[in-house]
């Protein structure tokens, strides 16, 4: 039977069963599995949402570029010599070759190899060999350029696009994920952060939709990765040992969700753990006095002491944790994805601390490192726990009728009402349960 057979699955119920009185949340599994499914949420996800580009600071120079894939268009991300940040559909006005043939550099000009057109890097097209064949003696610049995307904004360095012209502007989008990333960005003094060095690709057999869930998932994290625990409480990374996980979910509107949690390991920005060596301890110590300075005791303390994991609807997810990750990821199949992922820092931090950063940002959450393996061998076994049959229901309920907690399920379920409105076509305007989350300052135990 196909999806579209399936005469249940749009019908209210049939792609979530969404139950706020009796505190119940299920998503279909087929959701994950079908074709079909895939297939729309392209058309109505994918090509009606405002999209993760790239940062700003990974295009630092006038003719700097990068090479992205979104949502299945080779897109180029581009520094123009001008210094303004556009972004082109990478194909050739002439017969459709892609122009940009790397994935990254800085260029003066893009030159297609098929038949040496040239395009500058504000996207006009500059050069054509025996352009005089042509008619009226050939094209006149302004002519046949690249074909910029329908739209392109950001928000503190942080690059989008949308294939919808008409779609609303970016900060309307983003809602209260805003705040959250103010967090992040107002680690630096100057609120300038950065994009490090290098980029982690990688890809499992697995549903895009699954990572998302698994990136703001607070209640797998003991029993997923704890060699990793086991490993960190060993090396001394651990400074006060004897507290316990605690802290809070909350939905940002749009179908964007944040856990915020107190955690025994440190953070980079900035609280010390033993891991760190003693020699970070006073620059640590400066930094949260300066931070409190700037933003206030209570927000020092959020930003400081707390962890952050968000999902801006429907695939960025910004992890605010030992590292600040950047990661991105798109379906190549229904059980299939592939996955970017980078470390943003403040540009001020260098030492110690910087060291830690790239360290915890290679050590826990690389393709290679102690969590991500875990979390790719349990998103695999779902997607195979999928196909296996039997039960055709996922559980996403945890929570529902309290206060929302870290290891809840609240996130979740905000990312799912809204993927679900659009894959139904319809709008929404509530993401939460009806319990209001309180700050994660006021949920110590
Ligand atoms: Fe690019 Fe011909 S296809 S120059
Ligand atoms: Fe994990």
């Amino acid at each position: 039977m196909t999806f579209r057979d399936d005469a249940t699955l749009f019908v209210p119920g049939g792609l979530i069963d969404d139950n706020r009185g009796d505190g119940l949340f299920r998503v279909r599994r087929s959701t994950m599995t079908s074709e079909e499914i895939l297939k729309l949420e392209h058309e109505r996800v994918f090509d009606r949402c405002w999209l993760y580009l790239g940062h700003d600071s990974e295009l630092a120079e006038p003719g700097d570029y990068r090479r992205r894939r979104i949502a299945k268009r080779s897109i180029i991300f581009v520094r123009g010599k001008d210094g303004e940040v556009r972004a082109f559909h990478n194909a050739c006005s002439h017969r459709g070759a892609i122009v940009c043939r790397h994935d990254a550099g800085n260029a003066k000009a893009f030159q297609c190899f098929y038949h040496a057109w040239t395009f500058n890097t504000e996207g006009d097209l500059v050069g054509i060999p025996g352009n005089e064949a042509y008619k009226d003696g050939g094209f006149a610049k302004g002519d046949r350029g690249l074909t910029p995307v329908p739209r392109l904004e950001q928000y503190k360095g942080f690059w989008f696009l949308s294939f919808r012209a008409d779609i609303m502007p970016l900060d309307e989008y983003l809602a209260d994920a805003k705040d959250i990333l103010d967090m992040v960005v107002d680690q630096s003094p100057s609120g300038q952060m950065r994009v490090q060095d290098g980029t982690h690709l990688y890809s499992m057999r697995a549903n895009w939709k699954l990572l998302v869930e698994n990136s703001v998932d607070g209640y797998h994290g003991m029993p997923t990765h704890q060699t990793y625990f086991e490993y960190v409480i060993s090396a001394g990374g651990v400074g006060e040992g004897s507290k316990k996980l605690f802290g809070t979910a909350q939905a940002l509107g749009n179908g964007h969700a944040v856990i915020h949690y107190w955690s025994p390991w440190g953070r980079p920005v900035a609280r010390w753990v033993p891991q760190m060596g003693e020699d970070a301890k006073p620059e640590i110590e400066q930094i949260r006095a300066e931070m409190e300075e700037r933003h206030g005791e209570a927000k020092a303390e959020q930003m400081c002491e707390f962890n952050r994991n968000m999902i801006i609807y429907p695939n960025l997810v910004i992890n605010d944790i030992m590292a600040t990750t950047i990661r991105t990821f798109y379906p190549v199949a229904p059980d299939m994805m592939e996955i970017s992922a980078w470390s943003l820092a403040p540009v001020e931090e260098t030492g110690p601390r910087a060291k830690t950063r790239l360290h915890n940002f290679l050590e826990f959450l690389g393709p290679g490192g102690f969590a991500t393996p875990d979390d790719v061998e349990a998103l695999d076994s779902c997607q195979l726990g999928f196909n296996a049959g039997g039960e055709e229901w996922n559980d996403v309920s945890r929570g529902m009728k309290r206060e929302p907690q870290y290891d809840d399920e609240l996130q979740m379920r905000s990312f799912w009402r809204q993927w679900a409105a659009d894959m139904e076509g319809r709008t929404i305007d509530s993401w939460d349960d009806g319990i209001p989350t309180r700050s994660p300052l006021a949920a110590a135990p």
